[in-house]
């Protein structure tokens, strides 16, 4: 089989922990080279996973021709230059979320791509759990009949640390909003199909005092006419946190517990009614049933590369479109725009 010769930028704890062990099970993929600023950082991941190369400037790596893609994993504020210096390269890209600093970045880097005919995605990677496909197919097939309400939460517990640089807005972009909430917006349109239409958000420091906030919520109105809500808290113990994804149509509910989450699994309770029912003054709920629903489990982050590698390999569209990722980071960008001018925004 042919396969995709990979490059990796920034080797720190998404790249190392997740994506490139997720890369090593992936059948169209090879690793060749790794760079990361710190020396230390690229040495040791080349030595781990077997790359040929180890840099610390991205013009080395860039410099390889039998590299055809990298994945970039660095910090946010590094996303924009290094895309551009691989689209020079003419190398595809899958690109970290969220894609830009802002908006504006995000809108740049998806039209130096396009310009230069170079492959981009984008790792919404949560796209791929075994439950949100399942339930993307399901409720756009009409499973839960019109959706009218949707909810999601996730949280972790993410203290002050000296220069780091997910705390400063001018190197992260936003706090729990922008990193987590970007997953749950992201999914919430992915599994319903539907658009965000206007939007309020509250952000906060309630807890640490960093650059970014430490916690987001929004309510969103939803192309269909449903709301839907999201919290994003780094404020939450990791032990007492919960990642929980419902939604409710005029057919039935489903309600995911532990998917939002870098491992595939978790649990889903899905009920379906029949919409024929007339009123019940007793709100009968004692005949509710789950149903079964089965899906087999993967890594999230093997599907992302293999499907990044196959649209190269085939030169198809890629499944996670930086024109997708751009939407999220709208709603994200309204948000924090809502939240400052304490009005509802229109996206
Ligand atoms: N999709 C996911 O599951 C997921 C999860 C976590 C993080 N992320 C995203 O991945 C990106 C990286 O996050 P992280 O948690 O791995 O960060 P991190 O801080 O753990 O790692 C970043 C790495 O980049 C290196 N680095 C810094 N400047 C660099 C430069 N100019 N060039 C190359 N390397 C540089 C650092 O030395 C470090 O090794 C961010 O965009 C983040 O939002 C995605």
């Amino acid at each position: 089989m042919k396969k995709v010769k990979w490059g990796v930028i920034g080797c720190g704890g998404i790249a190392d922990r997740r994506t490139i062990p997720g890369m090593m099970g992936a059948k169209n993929a090879e690793l060749i080279a790794v760079m990361d600023s710190n020396r230390d950082s690229s040495e040791r991941v080349k030595e781990k996973y077997g790359a040929k190369y180890a840099f610390t400037s991205e013009e080395e790596l860039l410099a390889l021709d039998e590299i055809d893609a990298v994945y970039i994993a660095s910090p946010v504020f590094c996303h924009m230059q290094q895309v551009t210096m691989a689209v020079k390269a003419k190398k595809h890209i899958l690109l970290e979320k969220p894609m830009g600093l802002d908006v504006k970045e995000a809108e740049k880097i998806a039209s130096i791509c396009e310009t230069e005919g170079v492959k981009l995605s984008v790792g919404l990677m949560m796209r791929f759990a075994a439950y949100h496909q399942k339930l993307h197919e399901l409720i756009l097939e009409g499973m839960l009949g019109e959706i009218v309400s949707a909810r999601a939460q996730f949280t972790c517990w993410f203290p002050e640390m000296e220069n780091n640089w997910r705390q400063q807005k001018h190197l992260s972009g936003g706090g729990a909003l922008m990193d987590l909430g970007v997953h749950s917006i992201d999914l919430l349109r992915y599994i319903t199909g539907l658009e965000v239409t206007e939007i309020a958000g509250m952000t906060s420091n309630q807890i640490f005092k960093y650059g970014v906030e430490d916690a987001g919520s929004v309510i969103m109105r939803l192309s269909n006419g449903a709301v839907a809500y999201v919290d994003s808290n780094f404020n939450v113990p990791d032990s007492a946190s919960v990642s929980k994804f419902e939604i409710y149509g005029t057919k039935g509910s489903v309600v995911l517990y532990n998917t939002l989450s870098q491992v595939d699994g978790g649990e889903i309770e899905m009920i379906l009614s029949d919409d024929s029912v007339g009123y019940d003054a007793m709100q009968k709920r004692e005949d509710t049933k789950t149903e079964d629903i089965k899906v087999q489990f993967g890594n999230m982050y093997t599907r992302e590369i293999e499907a990044f590698g196959n649209a190269i390999l085939e030169d198809k569209e890629v499944y996670i479109s930086a024109e997708d990722a751009i939407c999220t980071q709208k709603i994200v960008e309204a948000a924090y725009e809502s939240s400052k001018k304490g009005k509802f925004i229109k996206v």
